[in-house]
């Protein structure tokens, strides 16, 4: 192996360590552990006693769990301990295999130096490449492992694109749903890096949004509603001004909110009809089964099925299956409970046209007002601008035009390239209209960039 790529990788790993350590004891409590995160701004706290690290806490697993319980006892079971010579590959690949976020990294006198989370690792994983290296576990028990590094080159430039982030949610899914229906276990593991693939590409967010508002008909809705619920749902986040670890969090629980629809006989969840009340009744046990199906995998994940089984519960009480109110809402579960309805309602039901975007807020405004925290509702409004950039429109001149532009104060006015003039001939100059200028025009119908003249 050469020594020169080692020392190469050994700094990179450094590098992407969080530089922000704290040790904290066994006998400090959840408050303490909180306040301490707090105080230095840090995701994740080393757990050390009499001088031997016995496990790394997390700001969710803290807030999951009952105040002034001991940090002892919400540490994770899960500890793996690596040095510093191990590569990003390996440390990557230890993750996959223990399913955990984190790993404490530790020098050769067994200090901890730094904590890397997986986001960490996705963001720089294929700029390495050596086959095999020699890692510490649990006790600097040494085994070697051989990295696949083709499949990792193959695996970066698939999610380079955002349409093959889209594709991959979607897998990501679909694959979860059918080990359900089979009664086959399944993972989740692969949802923190899709996440954070997204989160780290913030610019490829709103061609997402576009993506997601206006998703194909032939794809099966059980499967692109989550995956556009979630592109959504961390568009809102970000508009929230959201941590990265939130933002990850937000992003899971969005991604796996519907997980208990895999228990809902198709028959019910395809009727064209009107549901019967035994049949709603059935339906409105998704949450439950999400929790339930999400609880298989382990307590660590015990946070995101509580808030999964929050998504129906709406502001005013009046949601299933607890009539929870306001504060006792997960804000993550309003987030997703909101644009679980705007996604629903933007999409082709066998008894509905899709809403447009800006139709789709205003009957949230309208008949849904009291079931929303007014302040997640704004940033849907401002987030989701109401005709995404690039999107294209149909005027009530019938002229069809790209939106290039848009603005906070003219949100269902944006500016527009005219692609199309009304007699349906491509324009020979650039033609650009401010449509919050032209009081005359306004538009009618959002279009599919397939559904466009040849
Ligand atoms: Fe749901």
């Amino acid at each position: 192996m050469n020594s020169q790529v080692i020392k190469e990788d050994m700094k990179k790993a450094r590098d992407i360590m969080s530089h922000r350590v704290v040790w904290i004891r066994p006998d400090y409590t959840v408050d303490a552990g909180i306040q301490i995160m707090e105080k230095y701004k840090i995701g994740g706290l080393v757990v050390v006693n009499e001088g031997r690290l016995v496990g790394v806490v997390t700001f969710t697993d803290l807030h999951s769990r009952h105040p002034n319980q001991q940090i002892q006892d919400v540490m994770s079971k899960k500890v793996v301990t690596i040095l510093p010579e191990t590569t990003v590959h390996e440390m990557y690949d230890l993750m996959k295999r223990h399913n955990i976020g984190r790993l404490p990294v530790i020098d050769e006198d067994n200090y901890v130096i730094g904590i890397v989370t997986k986001g960490d690792l996705l963001t720089e994983f294929n700029s390495f490449a050596i086959p095999d290296a020699v890692i510490g576990e649990s006790g600097n028990t040494s085994t070697t492992i051989k990295v696949d590094s083709e499949a990792a080159s193959e695996k970066k430039s698939e999610t380079r694109n955002w349409k093959e982030v889209y594709k991959r949610a979607y897998s990501f899914i679909e694959n979860i749903i059918s080990a359900i229906k089979e009664g086959k276990e399944f993972t989740i593991d692969d949802g923190f890096g899709i996440i954070t693939h997204i989160i780290n590409n913030q610019e490829a967010i709103d061609a997402l949004c576009l993506r997601a508002t206006y998703t194909e008909n032939s794809l099966d809705a059980l499967v692109s509603h989550p995956v556009n619920v979630t592109i959504h749902a961390l568009k809102i986040g970000i508009g929230l001004k959201y941590q990265r670890r939130q933002l990850v969090d937000l992003g899971m629980a969005a991604l796996l909110h519907d997980l208990g629809m895999a228990r809902i006989p198709k028959e019910i969840i395809e009727k064209e009809e009107k549901l019967t009340d035994k049949e709603i009744e059935v339906l409105q046990k998704h949450p439950k089964y999400g929790k339930e199906l999400l609880l298989t995998l382990g307590e660590d994940f015990a946070w995101l099925a509580e808030i999964i089984l929050q998504e129906h519960e709406r502001e005013g009480g009046l949601g299933y299956p607890r009539g929870l109110k306001g504060y006792d809402i997960h804000e993550y579960a309003k987030i997703i409970g909101l644009v679980d309805v705007y996604e629903a309602l933007t999409h082709l039901r066998p008894y509905r046209k899709p809403f447009l975007p800006h139709e789709a807020v205003k009957e949230i405004m309208g008949s849904q007002r009291k079931s929303f925290s007014s302040k997640i509702v704004k940033t849907l409004i401002k987030q989701l601008s109401v005709f995404p950039i690039q999107s294209y429109v149909r005027l009530n001149s019938h002229a069809i035009g790209r939106v290039i532009g848009s603005s906070e104060a003219h949100l269902l006015r944006p500016t527009i390239q005219v692609l199309y003039d009304s007699q349906g001939r491509k324009p020979a100059n650039k033609r650009i209209i401010k449509l919050h200028e032209e009081p005359l025009l306004y538009i009618i119908d959002s279009i599919h960039e397939k559904d466009l003249p040849l």
